[in-house]
């Protein structure tokens, strides 16, 4: 008898017209802010097929975002639908000035609260809506981060190859130097890669194509606050932790995440590999409750909270495919 298949490829969908637009206005919109170029004065700007966005003469129909130095982007009121969606989700995410830093984690979990089953099998544990997703955060930060297992787990490639935009900088947490040479990310060229390990752990420079960093270790743990300050000196500034759990909750224990999704999807894993696992609490009341923008993505609904921010405050929207619920 044929084996059943281990999970079910589901195709990922693209960007519909309007969202593709919103979203090269979106990267044009980061890259203004990533140069530095962003306008003194308020400006609007309507979406242009070649450069993303061009700014509008001041009684221009057809505006998309708003540039105020004040209170940053805005979507004009006019666009609705997938459009305004994307922008919703996004636009709290981008800089206001070059030097500006974010570090974002995201899981996506069952209802459960599982990333994987326990064999590691992760593919798809969410949906296409947010592999999508996972893509356009990668186009708009400059490293993503992930931990040994999931490399030796998925042998992931950590590309923007779903949407248009950069691919990151691929950062490997390997403070062992467990992880064979094999694995894409240390042999496909697709984009700079930097294996991390623990400082004082033998070994050549290089890894395939991936250049070796090391930063202090405690007791076999990586110092992150001392990764986090390596790469802002190495220019990477906007960092998204990708996976799996255990790296993602030790940013998030450390104090280190502006921002954390997390995306829940319909299914029940039963017993498999934990998304988030934190110290216990004394009590319910020193948990962390923090501020929390609700989307649904597809069949799957995606919390993005600011672990940092007082809670009651709001934390800074998405369709049948992408929608905000509050
Ligand atoms: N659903 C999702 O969102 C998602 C995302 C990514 C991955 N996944 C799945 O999740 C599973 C992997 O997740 P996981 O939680 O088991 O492992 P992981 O986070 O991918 O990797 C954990 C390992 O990375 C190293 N590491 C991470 N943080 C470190 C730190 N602060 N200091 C030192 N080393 C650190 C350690 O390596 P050593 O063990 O060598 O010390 C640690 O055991 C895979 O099955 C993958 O398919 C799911």
């Amino acid at each position: 008898m044929m084996a059943a298949p281990s999970a079910v490829a589901r195709p990922v969908p693209s960007l519909g017209a309007e969202a593709a637009t919103a979203w090269l206005a979106l990267l044009g919109a980061y890259h203004l802010a990533r140069r530095g170029t962003l306008p003194a004065d308020t400006v609007t700007f309507a979406a242009d097929e070649r450069l993303g966005l061009q700014p509008l003469a001041e009684a221009a129909t057809g505006a998309l975002l708003a540039w105020a130095p004040e209170s940053g982007w805005q979507v004009a009121s006019p666009v609705q639908g997938e459009a305004r969606a994307l922008l919703d989700l996004y636009l709290p995410l981008l800089p206001r000035h070059p030097g500006e830093t974010l570090t974002l984690g995201h899981l996506g979990q069952s209802l459960d609260g599982y990333i994987a089953t326990a064999r590691g099998e992760s593919c798809f544990v969410t949906g296409p809506e947010n592999i999508l997703h996972l893509h356009c955060l990668r186009a708009l930060c400059d490293a993503v981060l992930v931990g040994a297992e999931t490399v030796a787990a998925d042998d992931p490639r950590l590309t923007t190859r779903l949407v248009p935009g950069d691919n990151p900088v691929r950062v490997v947490l390997d403070p062992r130097r467990r992880l064979p040479v094999e694995r894409r990310v240390f042999q496909d060229g697709a984009a700079p890669t930097l294996l991390v390990c623990a400082e004082g752990q033998p070994g050549p420079g290089r890894l395939g194509q991936a250049e070796v960093l090391a930063v202090p270790a405690h007791q076999g743990r990586l110092r992150l606050d001392a990764l986090v300050a390596a790469l802002h000196r190495r220019g990477l500034r906007r960092l998204f932790v990708e996976g799996g759990g255990l790296t993602v909750s030790s940013f998030l224990g450390a104090g280190l995440l502006d921002r954390l999704q997390v995306a829940v999807a319909p299914l029940l894993i039963g017993t498999g590999r934990r998304g988030l696992s934190l110290p216990a609490p004394d009590a319910l009341g020193d948990c962390l409750r923090p501020p929390c923008r609700v989307f649904r993505m597809g069949a799957d609904i995606l919390f993005d909270s600011e672990p940092r921010a007082k809670p009651g405050g709001e934390a800074g929207g998405v369709s049948p495919g992408l929608a905000r619920i509050r």
